[in-house]
């Protein structure tokens, strides 16, 4: 198999917003880390702090890879930046209810319950394996980043309620995508589609 630098290529990134279809896939693993990928990742920064964010996931800018970026300050220079690549969670303990919002779903927001604490595994960016226990607003942030690396948005774990009450939005956020597509503001889902099978064969 050929690896010419083209196929690798990641252009500049920004964020996309429900439904598109990098959101509702899941991700695959990350197999090889370089520089287009480091850059992406610094990119993603950016665009969480540029968007008052304090995660983002991959897909949430059309890479279809298994990693996120989190800051729980929100802003440059403040907190701890985390890169998780690869992640794994596991012994999930207790359980904890937290208005959540997402960068993919702009303006709607809700309590989601979760669990308290989580233990996640991963890989920094240079390629070093971590292991973290997990408690409070990290803990939150982690479980809804991961989420989105499983294709799910924080509206997939809302009691029947607060489903119907989201509908209506999410309903309003496919009329708005299929009319950029229609009117060519946004790619069809087929070459959208393309384009995160390229991504993946170059690093997956
Ligand atoms: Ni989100």
């Amino acid at each position: 198999m050929t690896d010419s630098a083209s196929d690798a290529t990641i252009g500049p990134l920004s964020l996309v917003e429900f439904p598109h279809p990098a959101l509702l896939r899941r991700t695959r693993p990350v197999t090889r880390l370089d520089a287009a990928l480091r850059d992406a990742v610094a990119q993603m920064f950016e665009i969480m702090y540029a968007s008052q964010g304090i995660g983002l996931a991959a897909n949430q800018v059309a890479l279809p890879y298994r990693l996120f970026v989190v800051n729980c300050a929100g802003r440059r220079g403040d907190g701890e930046e985390h890169v998780f690549i690869n992640p794994m969670l596991s012994r999930p303990r207790g359980t904890a209810v937290q208005e959540e919002g997402c960068l993919s779903l702009p303006g709607v927001r809700m309590d989601v319950r979760r669990p308290q604490k989580i233990t996640v595994e991963a890989f920094t960016l240079d390629g070093d394996p971590v292991r973290m226990d997990l408690d409070g607003l990290l803990s939150r942030v982690v479980q809804h980043e991961f989420d989105h690396l499983e294709g799910r948005l924080f509206t997939d774990r809302l009691p029947e309620a607060a489903a119907l009450e989201v509908r209506r939005d999410l309903d309003t956020f496919r009329e708005v995508f299929v009319g950029k597509q229609s009117r060519g503001e946004l790619p069809a889902d087929d070459a959208l589609m393309a384009e995160l099978r390229r991504l993946e064969a170059a690093r997956c």
